[in-house]
């Protein structure tokens, strides 16, 4: 069994997507170990992704992090990483398969709706970024 972060964008829970993407979770068989709702404060936006640090888009990434509240949620499921990026689709909505999270959800390539992790050890950073062990069931 695999671990993966997934987030709940601001702009797909200021649309109101965030039952149907929970939805999707747990129709696609992934079991939710944790999960909860919170409005990113700056230091942690720019923490989270600080990998992208010095890109052109950071700045602005960070800001659209920041807009509103996310829901963050730590999955288990067999090879959790590819699988919840099969299932959210290609960083930008306009290449996102049909059927795909981003695809249905996402309206630029900035604002696509859902984050998950890259790696195993990305997912194991980013699921300890927002729950401790005791918080995940
Ligand atoms: P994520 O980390 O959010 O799951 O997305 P990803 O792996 O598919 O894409 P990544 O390259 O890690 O980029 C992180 C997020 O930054 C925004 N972005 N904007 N304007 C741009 O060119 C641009 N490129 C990336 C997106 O919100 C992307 O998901
Ligand atoms: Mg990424």
């Amino acid at each position: 069994m695999q671990r993966t972060l997934a987030i709940v964008k601001p702009d797909a829970v200021a649309a109101g997507h965030t039952g149907e993407i929970l939805s999707l979770i747990e129709k696609h068989g992934f079991r939710i170990l944790g999960m909860r709702m919170l409005r990113l404060r700056k230091e942690q936006a720019e923490g989270f992704y600080a990998v992208h640090r010095g890109k052109p888009f950071y700045e602005s990434l960070v800001a659209f992090m920041t807009e509103g509240p996310v829901v963050v949620a730590a999955l288990e499921a067999e090879d959790a990483v590819r699988k919840w990026r099969d299932v959210m689709g290609a960083t930008n909505p306009a290449n996102a398969a049909e059927g795909t999270i981003r695809k249905r959800f996402g309206s630029s390539i900035e604002r696509n709706a859902t984050h998950g992790s890259d790696s195993p050890e990305n997912a194991a950073i980013e699921v300890a970024f927002f729950f401790s062990a005791a918080d995940l069931l």
